[in-house]
């Protein structure tokens, strides 16, 4: 919202230089969007939804940049002091009520499951998230096997999960992370 704002102030600008006939066909907003990266800028969200009888919410944002995708974590309602799972799924569909409908890791480039950032790993693979003594997460960290762009890797109309147990990096395909206690389908913002 902040960046659509600004991209209107400036061309709310260019407009006013333009019509009091000075600066030629200076365009600041076109200079400004000529200097992004590649992909860049492309932003998506999955505000969490609850499942499996829990109280578990938040949102979860991508944002990508150009040395990977920024991902932002807000999570609430979890136990004090708790670890888990937390993976991109390959289905963007939550509506089940354990959310098994989100089928399995995201993994566009047929790859075992592991740890993100070490070795073989599915590309929706992410560390586990640590609730505080509040029962929340915040944390944020870079993905560099997924896109907000379209794209065989993008995370656009895929879902991300919350799991009720840590992942192992280790079990096959699942990392054994038991249930799944929040979801969220990802969509462009
Ligand atoms: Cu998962
Ligand atoms: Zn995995």
């Amino acid at each position: 919202m902040k960046r659509v704002l600004f991209g209107l102030a400036i061309g709310a600008a260019a407009a006013a230089i333009a019509g009091c006939g000075m600066m030629g066909d200076q365009r600041s907003g076109e200079t400004a969007s000529a200097a992004a990266p590649a992909g860049g800028g492309a932003k998506a969200a999955a505000p969490l939804v609850a499942k499996s009888g829990t109280n578990t919410g938040g949102r979860v944002t991508f944002e990508q940049q150009s040395g990977g995708t920024l991902v932002t974590v807000s999570v609430t309602g979890l136990a004090p002091g708790s670890v888990h799972g937390f993976h991109v799924h390959e289905k963007g569909d939550c509506s089940a009520p354990d959310a098994m409908s989100a089928g399995g890791h995201f993994n566009p480039t047929a790859k075992p499951h592991g740890q993100m950032a070490m070795g073989d790993h599915h590309a929706g693979d992410m560390n586990n998230l640590t609730a505080d003594a509040n029962g929340n997460v915040r944390v944020q960290f870079v993905m560099k096997d997924v896109t907000v762009a379209p794209g065989a890797s993008s995370v656009i109309g895929r879902a991300v999960v919350v799991h009720k147990d840590p992942d192992d990096y280790r079990t096959q395909p699942t990392g054994n992370s038991g249930g799944r206690i929040a979801c969220g389908v990802v969509a462009a913002i």
